[in-house]
């Protein structure tokens, strides 16, 4: 283990690593520590060096993309995915993408190298640096950002709170992953001051559309749904994988407008994202939801199978 590194990940979470031996952090959801390297465009640096400038309008406004990408045996999982969604983010919001697909992708090898980050989490950012009276002239017109940070243990499952004209499903706009994500973090941290996980956001027509950091799922016998992308959520890439790549004899798994009384009366409830993979959700505004898991585990584990096949097929792929 590299000196220098928080001390904060000890343990070991077969549901969580897939059999890999990662370190997990044991830290709440505000105090997750980034790794010492950072990546700033083709270069990694010391994450304590001063690289950005408030010339960066971006940074100041929100103004770029970004994404959350799982590391897994050095492996960048769904990495196309994840830059297909960034591309149409940052076209729709006029971002320019900084380098090709490929180009991006080696230089977050190099930083999941410089950190030893071989299973953990990436976050990769695209920053535009113009376009306002009040920038000053930077050197590109994007800056791309990596850090890595340890994966998390997300427990046994999570407790919801539920918020109203939370999404705004009419806009162009939503959906779309890019830096100001004020609102998410507000409403996040709002609801864990009152001793939620995270919080069901309702579009303006009181359907559900997802979590803030996460989709959401119901399963009633074997039918499994969630929410159409016309809710306004944004189109993760583990919802994606579960709509179109993952397939488990018997159940059927559909978009399908939702309210929260689907959920009250769902066999199961689970949100997904990224980092958590499938997770079940326990209580919603202190009601407690009924706890079958047998959709959940057989998304689960054909999601695991998914996974371990990706990396074994991009495992040889060279920086
Ligand atoms: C608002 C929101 N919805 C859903 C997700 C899940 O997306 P993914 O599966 O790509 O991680 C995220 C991920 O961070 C998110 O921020």
């Amino acid at each position: 283990m590299a000196s220098g590194w928080p001390r904060a990940w000890v343990s070991y979470s077969p549901r969580a690593t897939a059999g890999r031996n990662a370190r997990i952090t044991h830290v709440g959801y505000n105090e997750t520590v980034i790794h010492p390297r950072v990546l700033f465009n083709d270069q990694v640096h010391d994450s304590s060096e001063k690289l950005l400038v408030a010339g960066q309008v971006g940074l100041l406004a929100g103004w770029g993309v970004f994404s959350t990408i799982r590391v897994a045996d050095g492996v960048l999982f769904a990495f196309e995915r994840h830059w297909a969604r960034m591309v149409k983010d940052a076209e729709l919001f006029h971002v320019p993408m900084p380098c090709t697909a490929e180009e991006c992708r080696r230089r977050l090898l190099k930083l999941v190298e410089a950190n030893q980050a071989q299973d953990s989490s990436l976050r990769v950012y695209v920053v535009r640096n113009d376009g306002s009276a009040f920038g000053s002239v930077c050197e590109r017109r994007t800056d791309l950002i990596g850090m890595t940070t340890d994966l998390k243990d997300w427990g046994g499952g999570v407790k919801l709170a539920i918020e109203p004209q939370a999404r705004h499903a009419a806009s162009k706009f939503s959906g779309a992953k890019i830096l100001s994500w004020a609102i998410n973090l507000t409403l996040v941290e709002e609801a864990q001051s009152k001793g939620f996980d995270e919080v069901i956001l309702l579009n303006e027509r009181g359907e559900v559309a997802e979590c803030t950091s996460a989709n959401i799922f119901i399963a009633r016998g074997n039918q499994i749904s969630t929410p159409p992308l016309s809710s306004g959520c944004l189109p993760g890439v583990t919802r994606d994988l579960l709509l179109s790549e993952i397939r488990v004899p018997g159940f059927d798994v559909r978009e399908t407008t939702l309210v929260p009384g689907d959920l009250y009366n769902a066999d199961e409830v689970f949100i997904t994202s990224t980092t958590r993979e499938l997770l079940p959700v326990l209580e919603i505004e202190h009601k407690q939801l009924q706890q079958g898991q047998r959709a959940r585990q057989a998304l689960q584990a054909e999601f695991s199978k998914y996974l371990d096949q990706y990396i074994a097929d991009h495992k040889a792929v060279p920086a």
